[in-house]
């Protein structure tokens, strides 16, 4: 059984009621809920976790390998900042996808450059919750499941 570990970064915690015309009304908790139910379909065990801080992110990263196999990854807006977090990716090198709820090329110009995309496998973003379980979907089958 893989172990995935997705990891939600600033503001993700006020889902469902966070600019619902942009993120939509399902909270991360019931993103969650999903995650584990579809991760248990597919074969793999899921640790969902959420931060506001940045180092907090770079720490869990730096940790996962041993413990976990792969990494979804919605960094918020440190997607856009983060160095430390790419850094990070680098340094493990475990397969992550990144993953949006909004679609970042249809919004404001400085959505369009992430800083992670260099160090991931790929990107699901612009499904709402659904880019979750789609991300988890192809993290699994990049890591030899079902
Ligand atoms: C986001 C997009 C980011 O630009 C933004 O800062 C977020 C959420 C998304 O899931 O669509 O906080 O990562």
């Amino acid at each position: 059984m893989s172990r995935v570990l997705c990891i939600s970064g600033p503001n993700l915690q006020l889902l469902g009621r966070r600019e619902p015309d942009i993120y939509g009304t399902e909270t991360l908790e019931q993103i969650h809920d999903r995650l584990k139910a579809r991760g248990h379909e597919l074969g793999a065990r899921v640790e969902t976790r959420q931060t506001n801080h940045e180092g907090a992110i770079v720490d869990w990263i730096g940790e996962a390998p041993g413990a976990f196999e792969g990494l979804l990854l919605n960094a918020g807006a440190y997607t856009h900042t983060s160095i430390a977090i790419r850094d990070a990716l680098s340094a493990v090198a475990l397969p992550c996808i990144e993953v949006h709820l909004s679609n970042l090329d249809a919004r404001e110009a400085f959505r369009r450059r992430s800083r992670i995309a260099p160090v991931c496998r790929g990107r699901v973003s612009g499904f709402g919750g659904d880019s979750y379980l789609l991300g988890l979907e192809g993290l699994v089958r990049l890591l030899g499941g079902r």
